[in-house]
Order: C-alpha cells, then sequence, then structure tokens
C-alpha cells in the first residue's frame, strides 16, 4: 500500500496491553503522576532528555500532556504513558515520534521512572509499541535514535531486535552543549 494520505480518518485504538503494563494516549489529569515520576528520576533523565533539565512544576507537566493528547487526535505525534497493570502505577513514558505518514515511518522515544529501572519494563513496552505501529499505523520503517554514550538506552533497541544502521558522528550537540554521535537503530515489517 501507499503512505496513508488523511491520517485523521485512520482509526487506532488510544490504549493497549502487555503482560504487565497498559499503554495510553495521555489525557488531561496525568500530568501529576508524570511529574512525580520526573522529580523521582531527574539525575537519571537530566544527561539524556532536553525536558529534563530541571524540575518541571506540577502545571508544567500537565500542560505537556494536554498538548500530548491535542496532538494524538491530530495524528501529529502519538505520546504514550505507560502504567503497571498490577498497581496502576506510573511507569514512564514513551511514544511514536517524528511521524512521517507519507511512508509511514516514526520513531519511539522512551524513559522510565528510577525505581523501576532494570526490570525490562521499557523493553516490553518497546516491543509492544513496535507491534501497534506495524499493526494500526502501517509502519514501514520504525526507528530508535539515541546518544551513542546512552548504553542503557542503545541495549533496550538491541533487546527489542532493532537493527543498528548508522553512526551519525557529530550529529547534534548534547544536553551540556559538546558534540554527541547519534546511533540509529531500525526495524521493519515482516
Ligand atoms: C533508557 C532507559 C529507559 C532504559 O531503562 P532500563 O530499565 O535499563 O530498560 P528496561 O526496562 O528494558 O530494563 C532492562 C534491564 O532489566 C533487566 N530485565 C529484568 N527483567 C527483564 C525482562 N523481563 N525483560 C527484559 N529485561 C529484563 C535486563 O536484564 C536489564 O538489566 P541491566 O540493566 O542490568 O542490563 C533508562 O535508562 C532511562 O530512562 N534513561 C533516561 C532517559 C533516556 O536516556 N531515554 C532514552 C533516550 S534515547
Amino acid at each position: 500500500m501507499s503512505g496513508i494520505e488523511n491520517p485523521l480518518l485512520l482509526d487506532f485504538p488510544d490504549q493497549f496491553e502487555t503482560e504487565r503494563l497498559i499503554l495510553r494516549a495521555p489525557r488531561p489529569g496525568d500530568g501529576a503522576a508524570s511529574n512525580a515520576a520526573i522529580r523521582e528520576s531527574i539525575d537519571e533523565l537530566r544527561p539524556w532528555m532536553p525536558w529534563a533539565q530541571t524540575i518541571p512544576a506540577v502545571e508544567d507537566t500537565e500542560a505537556v500532556y494536554r498538548r500530548n493528547a491535542s496532538e494524538w487526535i491530530a495524528r501529529t505525534n502519538l505520546g504514550l504513558i505507560l502504567w503497571r497493570k498490577s498497581d496502576g502505577l506510573f511507569v514512564g513514558g514513551s511514544g511514536l515520534h517524528r511521524l512521517d505518514w507519507s511512508v509511514p515511518c516514526v520513531e519511539i522515544g522512551y524513559w522510565v521512572r528510577t525505581s523501576l529501572a532494570g526490570q525490562g519494563y521499557i523493553t516490553e513496552a518497546v516491543n509492544g509499541i513496535t507491534a501497534f505501529a506495524f499493526e494500526y499505523l502501517h509502519a514501514e520503517r520504525i526507528e530508535i535514535r539515541c546518544d551513542a554514550r546512552n548504553v542503557r538506552s542503545a541495549a533496550v533497541a538491541e533487546r527489542a531486535g532493532y537493527v543498528l544502521e548508522a553512526r551519525f558522528h557529530h550529529h547534534a550537540r548534547a544536553v551540556d552543549g559538546g558534540l554527541r554521535d547519534t546511533l540509529v537503530y531500525a526495524k521493519f515489517p515482516q
């Protein structure tokens, strides 16, 4: 098939599950739970996430999620929140970003709250999001990009079966202003 001509008319669920997680589109009211997780995780987020240089106010996080909710409807950016099924705890943030519907291709991003790191939740989420993107968005290409020094992020891509395609040398500025190399991982429909 060709690309998606009018993504506004493409129907897909705004919530789906994996073994231990519920993944759903952001809604008004999600800001407080996310803000608590950002506060807890700020030291691990700061080196890699431009939006996590200082702890945001709860209202700022809430505003981000309200904007994300509107982007979901507009099909311009598909943010996702990960909730633990067993107790409803906010696990982390992810999503399908840099959508190009003409292909379609998309990039997955992610972060985990520090107290839940090292338990495979993000790899599980990436596997679920990958299946979602192939089935519902008809993705022909899914990318994961990370700073070459971000070994924990690269390990997620590799555990999820993504193939390293390229290393872009001096591709961007890191959050500290230094030059960073970017690793590009990709996956394609079977
Ligand atoms: C990148 C990031 C999300 C990775 O988190 P993570 O907790 O290492 O990733 P996972 O949730 O997949 O967990 C993997 C770990 O759980 C272990 N694990 C336990 N149970 C597992 C399971 N069922 N499945 C897979 N892994 C499991 C793995 O062995 C691995 O352990 P290790 O770190 O000792 O090697 C996290 O480091 C982070 O939020 N960093 C800051 C933000 C960031 O850099 N985001 C990416 C920007 S490109």
